[in-house]
């Protein structure tokens, strides 16, 4: 019996082996008062019936009530979304959001992709077993199998979770294990984010996010793509053993480093005995145009993460990758290999036949080389409204899927009457266009794009990778109408609009 405070003794009959689970229970508190007095609960159905305003009142309530201000800056806050498919969400209202946000790359195979919801659909009707401890799952081995099958030289080792933040404390576990503990060292870099749980977070640069907690104090922060200060850092510094860098550095802004340095980074890792590992959580599962965006430089780290859409945009699912050399020195014996055994929900069920699905579907459908393909149409047409607009588009800048518009900084250029307003707005929006064309494309065009955490004049074009042509002419048909009102205009719509919440 479980000896919950507010449970009533009852002397419940064994539960026989034919029973359903449950059926005994259920059966004793129809004979009497229930065991368990039920809480006032909403079912699925009244989940599924809610209005906007309750379920608003309930996330202020029950989940980030600072959260909903963001919302409003947006007009998140007007929206329930009914339904989702392919390239489209579809709120209470019947109206259409073509999706360039993507989840920030959760969604590479767009929303409920039909071969993922009939393989999870088959598995549910299968009656298998989902958690993954006592006894393996074949599932989660064809997971693993799988990824070894696409990662690059000898990352054959895989661990599986359900976040990035976890697949990320994974890769830096197995490589500080592997390095020892007199090279526990870490190199982390400017403007990086690798999760907020707190290992992670002391590899991520923000200030923010970092606030007061307590974090590890033995890493060295170095600029993303200073191959001289990587190497200057390892030179001085015995004590490093492992360096952890974005291939694409998605919160940064859309940066990435030139692939010579990449192949430095290689070749100084190799002379100083340092494992870096790669953070593909965002950039990796097609997205770059390769599956993991190393892969460009022709390179190979000794550590991986995926996350994000390898849940096949309708879970949970993460998964670490090491090279079997950096492994079997971290957890290769039956005495290490606990320190390391997944996590309660690590490889679950029909999380692994997702993941399985969606990985089938990304190389049967192409959509590596569409990303590339699409995802250069997408560039290509950027630069066109870049010349166009040169007073208010500074850069364009990724690859496949994985873009960055960077706007002027209108700060101080600003006419001088629009100015003391401006400096009412949220500090996120202060100086930066990218606040107020993303509410203007989103009220305007119904079209949903992605700001970025450390660059506010930034705007993140991850859609999904199944994105089409005409997807692409649609968003850039949008974004031209908004960009040719002007910066005056555009601001003081933006500024009207909060003002008449
Ligand atoms: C590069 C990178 N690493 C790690 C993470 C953390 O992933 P999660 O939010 O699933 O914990 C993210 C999330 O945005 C990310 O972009």
């Amino acid at each position: 019996m479980l000896d919950t405070p507010n449970r009533v003794a009852v002397d419940a009959p064994a539960l026989s082996d034919t029973d359903a689970a449950g059926g005994a229970l259920a059966a004793s508190a129809t004979a009497g008062s229930p065991a368990v007095r039920k809480p006032k609960l909403l079912s699925v159905a009244d989940a599924k019936a809610m209005s906007l305003s309750d379920m608003t009142e309930m996330f202020k309530d029950h989940i980030n009530p600072g959260q909903l201000h963001f919302m409003k800056l947006l007009g998140f806050h007007k929206v329930k979304i009914e339904t989702a498919s392919g390239m489209y969400y579809t709120d209470q209202n019947g109206r259409k959001i073509l999706d360039f946000f993507g989840g920030f790359g959760s969604l590479a195979f767009g929303h409920n992709h039909p071969r993922i919801i009939a393989a999870r659909k088959a598995f549910q009707d299968e009656d298998r077993h989902e958690i993954a401890i006592a006894f393996m799952s074949q599932y989660a081995s064809a997971l693993a199998k799988n990824l070894a099958e696409i990662a690059p030289g000898d990352l054959d080792m895989v661990f599986l979770g359900s976040s990035g933040s976890e697949a990320m404390e994974a890769a830096i576990k197995v490589a500080e294990r592997a390095a020892g503990p007199k090279r526990s060292k870490v190199v982390y870099a400017h403007n990086s984010f690798h999760g907020k749980t707190k290992g992670v977070l002391s590899l991520t640069d923000s200030e923010l996010y970092r606030g007061e907690f307590n974090l590890t104090g033995n890493t060295v922060k170095v600029p993303f793509g200073d191959i001289e200060a990587i190497r200057k850092a390892f030179e001085s510094d015995p004590e490093i053993g492992v360096i952890v860098l974005e291939t694409i550095q998605g919160g940064g802004g859309i940066i990435e480093a030139p692939v010579e340095f990449w192949r430095e980074l290689r070749a100084l890792c190799d002379k100083h005995d340092v494992l870096w590992v790669a953070d593909e959580v965002q950039c990796g599962m097609g997205r770059s145009g390769h599956f993991f965006a190393f892969e460009k430089a022709g390179v190979v780290p000794d550590v991986t993460a995926l996350a994000k859409s390898l849940g096949g945009g309708k879970t949970a699912m993460a998964a670490m990758i090491a090279s079997r050399k950096v492994y079997m020195k971290a957890y290769g014996t039956p005495k290490t290999a606990m320190i390391h055994a997944q996590a309660t929900f690590g490889g679950i069920g029909e999380a692994c036949v997702t993941a399985i699905e969606g990985l089938n579907v990304m190389y049967d459908e192409d959509l590596i080389g569409n990303a590339e393909r699409v995802g250069g149409y997408l560039i290509e047409r950027l630069n066109g409204l870049k010349d166009k607009y040169p007073q208010i588009i500074k850069d364009v800048r990724g690859r496949g899927f994985m873009v960055g518009l960077e706007f002027q900084d209108f700060s101080q250029t600003l006419p001088a009457l629009l100015r003391p307003m401006v400096a009412l707005l949220d500090d996120k929006l202060k100086g930066s266009l990218s606040g107020f064309v993303g509410a203007e494309l989103f009220r305007d065009h119904n079209v949903l794009v992605a700001f970025t955490e450390y660059n506010r004049n930034v705007i993140r074009l991850e859609p999904p990778l199944i994105c089409g042509r005409e997807h692409v002419d649609a968003f850039i048909a949008a974004l031209d109408a908004v960009l040719g009102r002007g910066i005056v205009r555009i601001v003081r719509d933006f500024i009207g609009s909060q003002a008449k919440k």
